[in-house]
């Protein structure tokens, strides 16, 4: 009995995690040129850091981690 229990809740928290995970990610880093074999989050700076060519908007997430949240359009 207490083995089904903690199957049911297992079977809950899984989607629910996947499904909080996949809200992080938001607008697609393009295929473009200029994103083509980034693969550190330093390498985004010189284009999106502050006071660069195309610096993020003030409303952007503060965080530095780009990846958690951009990911590469086709992976
Ligand atoms: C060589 C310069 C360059 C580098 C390096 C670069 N970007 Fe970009 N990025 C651009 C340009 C140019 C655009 C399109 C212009 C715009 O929309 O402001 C863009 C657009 C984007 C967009 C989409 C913006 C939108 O409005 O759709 C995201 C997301 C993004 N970049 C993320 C990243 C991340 C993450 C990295 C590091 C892995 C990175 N970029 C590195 C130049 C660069
Ligand atoms: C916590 C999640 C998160 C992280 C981490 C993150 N971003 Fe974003 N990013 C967003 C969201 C959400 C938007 C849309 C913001 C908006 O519309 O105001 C966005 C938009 C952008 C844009 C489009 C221009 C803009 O300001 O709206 C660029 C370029 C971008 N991010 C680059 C980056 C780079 C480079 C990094 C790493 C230094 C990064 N992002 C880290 C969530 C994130």
């Amino acid at each position: 009995m207490k083995k089904n229990i903690l199957y049911l809740a297992l079977i809950c928290v899984v989607p629910a995690i996947l499904y909080i995970l996949s809200l992080e990610v938001v607008i697609p880093i393009p295929s473009d040129e200029s994103h083509m074999n980034l693969t550190e989050e330093i390498q985004c700076s010189p284009c999106h850091g502050e006071g660069k060519e195309h610096a993020r908007k003030e409303t952007h997430p503060p965080k530095d981690l780009c990846f958690k949240c951009h990911q590469q359009e086709n992976d």
